[in-house]
């Protein structure tokens, strides 16, 4: 490992939110820290920032005060540019301009030495643009730091088109050194976790413009089977929908457009109305005095079946039958092979999102979303297909109930919820791969890291099977032609749909 070393200076170059963190991560870390920002006064209030920050950390029993002490003298605010001679890296965090970043860069290069290693910050621009103004393009790397920098230990390490290796790999070791997780990818738009996430948001918002379920309970649903922390529309409503927005638009932007990128109407519609979030106290929720929380749709109790048959293989949802029998239902075996369907006599027949009848066959079934762990999961949804009557969904839903679950209905469009949210982000991840954007593992981290989910998109893959994705996409593809679902070559390479897939 050959992390930048102590006896020089890293300097952090913009002191607001991102720089401040930056600085105190590798002030903590043992360098000499110095501070530079354009606006005047703008560094020696930085100073006072960070040194508050490390007196908290003091008081909170997780730095020695002589720690405390000797960081503090290690750390220097600069007046102008000429400051930050003799630095071993320099990370800037400056505004999300690229002109002003370029001709940041352009001046620094003038002052540090030729071995100093320079690194922005950046969460939107390429990497290779801001690298375009330098005369030694190969020591310039991203160095993407997630808010607040101190606490997230994610870092996307992003090589440009001209990153020497060398240069990357000096970059992520010394992340290491600091306390990171460091991944490492090409210079792509969105990097990986602004990029492979698109559809975590994008695909709520779709189910929403489609009337299929509303805004809290398509949250509950992704919360209750999916296991993540927080829904895409009340997440958005945290971040705020016009960054959130902004996000996605620079994505679909760098994508030329991109079908698989394009922004939602609904999202944009909230933000021109001023409707941003928690912060103008509404979004996709009311907040403030006297907003009531919003509540999912939740069936009341029904009653469950005695007695199911399973046929075919289930797939991801094959521990269902196991734990309909420890329930008390009797489970008979049927057919053995073909479709996974569980079949109440006299009642529904269950398909799981993705599989089954969608045409005039479908009626008497009902389809229940993905659960990425069926003994866990808190809240299944279940959406009746082909004029199924309500005794047969009744059917269903209580052997839902009787399993633990709370059960959410919505209408019958491809992939449900979690399903299609699960397709979605195997399918990007395969394909960024693919692509050379990073290692599935790397994307697997940074999706863990960077947007806390409770899995990466490679690890559910193996988990559900590549074949079932596939046939998710092939559902949506069909039913919204244009491209957004087309299966990346990728996963139907993994599911062995190709000639090379076998
Ligand atoms: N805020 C986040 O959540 C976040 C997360 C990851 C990355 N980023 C990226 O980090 C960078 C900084 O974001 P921020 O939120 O800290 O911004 P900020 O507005 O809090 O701080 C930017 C600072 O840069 C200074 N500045 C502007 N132009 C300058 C110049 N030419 N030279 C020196 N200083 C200059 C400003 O005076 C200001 O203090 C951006 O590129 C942003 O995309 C932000």
């Amino acid at each position: 490992m050959a992390a930048v070393a102590h006896r020089r200076p890293v300097s952090v170059v913009g002191t607001g939110t991102m720089g401040q963190g930056i600085a105190q991560v590798a002030l903590v870390a043992g360098h000499p820290v110095r501070l530079y920002d354009a606006a005047p006064g703008r560094s020696g209030e930085a100073v006072s920032a960070v040194t508050a920050r490390l007196d908290r950390m003091v008081e909170k029993g997780r730095l020695e005060r002589a720690e405390r002490d000797a960081a503090v003298e290690r750390l220097t605010a600069v007046d102008d540019l000429a400051g930050l001679a003799g630095s071993a890296l320099v990370v800037e965090a400056v505004l999300e301009d690229a002109a002003v970043k370029r001709q940041l860069f352009a001046d620094l290069e003038k002052v540090v030495a030729d071995d100093c290693l320079l690194a922005t910050n950046t969460s939107s621009l390429a990497v290779t643009e801001i690298a375009g103004a330098l005369r030694m393009p190969g020591r310039f790397v991203g160095l993407h730091f997630f808010n607040p920098a101190p606490l997230l230990p994610l870092v996307e390490v992003v090589s440009g088109y001209a990153t020497d290796p060398a240069a990357a790999d000096l970059a992520y070791d010394t992340a290491r050194a600091w306390g990171k997780t460091p991944v490492r990818c090409s210079d792509t738009p969105g990097f990986i976790v602004n990029r492979i996430a698109r559809p975590f948001y994008a695909e709520a918002f779709r189910l929403h413009e489609e009337r299929a379920a509303g805004a809290a309970t398509i949250d509950a649903v992704l919360r209750g089977s999916g296991g993540f922390r927080m829904g895409p529309f009340e997440l958005t409503d945290l971040i705020g929908q016009d960054v959130n927005e902004a996000v996605t638009r620079s994505v679909w932007d760098a994508f030329f457009h991109d079908p698989k990128f394009t922004p939602s109407l609904a999202q944009h519609r909230l933000v021109q109305a001023g409707r941003l979030g928690r912060k103008s106290g509404h979004g996709w929720f009311p907040y403030g005095d006297g907003a009531a929380a919003p509540e999912p749709g939740t069936r009341a109790p029904c009653e469950a079946p005695r007695e199911v048959v399973v046929h075919g293989d289930l797939g991801p949802a094959a521990a269902l039958a196991g734990m309909l029998r420890e329930a008390g239902v009797e489970v008979h075996a049927g057919r053995g092979d073909g479709v996974g369907e569980i079949e109440v006599p006299g009642g529904a027949r269950l398909f799981l999102a993705g599989t089954g009848p969608r045409d005039g066959s479908a009626a008497g079934a009902v389809r229940f979303d993905l659960a990425l762990d069926y003994g866990s999961c808190t809240r299944v949804a279940l959406a009746p297909a082909g004029g199924n009557g309500e005794s047969g969904l009744r059917a269903a839903v209580g052997l839902f109930q009787l399993l633990g679950k709370e059960v959410s209905v919505i209408a019958d469009v491809p992939g449900m919820v979690v399903a299609r949210t699960v397709a979605m982000l195997i399918d990007l991840a395969l394909d960024a791969e693919a692509r050379g954007v990073a290692s599935l593992q790397d994307i697997d981290t940074a999706m863990r890291l960077g947007v806390n989910y409770p899995a990466g998109p490679g690890e559910w893959c193996t988990r559900v099977g590549a074949g079932w994705a596939l046939g998710v996409l092939r559902e949506l593809h069909e039913e919204h032609p244009g491209g957004r679902y087309a299966p990346s070559r990728a996963l139907r390479v993994r599911a062995g749909d190709t000639e090379d897939g076998s």
